[in-house]
């Protein structure tokens, strides 16, 4: 099971500054990423919240049980050292997605304190880029599931045996 988490303001995509995040909303993302995961049998636990703490707290709770997070922070991207925080100690794989290119915009978004917790950062592909980091998570953390099976293993465990090529 991947989870796929969405910060503030996201569950107003399809309404929100359409010129700059597009008209599919979250409920339509969320729909793809559970396409291109059931591919690989992986589901999909959805969550959205305007809240920080709520994030955590979702985060914290399924962290036995996920293979690893799909995140868009939303605004807390460029603010929440305590969002970055939780991604390291869960160590579940992290992707970082962004619909729009948070390179290309206003300055206060160049940065990123979410992003040193994350294996990596998709921005500016719209909608696809959550189905890049889909296909991504599910290729990456099939060995380990394989070799483990979902959440029977500490993920830091399963990285160390994999790394040994077991
Ligand atoms: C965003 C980019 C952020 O800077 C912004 O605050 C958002 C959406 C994106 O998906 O492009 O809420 O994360």
């Amino acid at each position: 099971m991947i989870l796929l988490v969405n910060g503030p303001n996201l569950n107003l995509l399809g309404e929100r500054e359409p010129a700059v995040y597009g008209r599919t909303t979250l409920r339509e993302i969320e729909e793809m990423v559970r396409q291109a995961c059931s591919g690989w049998s992986v589901q999909v636990t959805a969550f959205q919240s305007n809240h920080e703490g709520q994030l955590i707290d979702f985060i914290h709770e399924h962290r036995k049980t996920a293979r690893g997070i799909i995140i868009n922070p939303g605004a807390l991207t460029h603010t929440s050292v305590a969002l970055h925080d939780c991604l390291k100690a869960v160590e579940l794989p992290a992707i970082e997605v962004h619909l729009s290119n948070v390179h290309a915009r206003e300055e206060f978004r160049r940065t990123s304190v979410v992003a040193p917790a994350c294996r990596g950062q998709i921005a500016g592909l719209g909608p696809r880029g959550y189905l890049l980091a889909a296909e991504w998570l599910c290729a990456e953390t099939a060995r380990r599931v394989a070799l483990v099976g979902e959440g029977a293993v500490r993920p830091a465990r399963a990285r160390r045996a994999a790394r040994r090529g077991r």
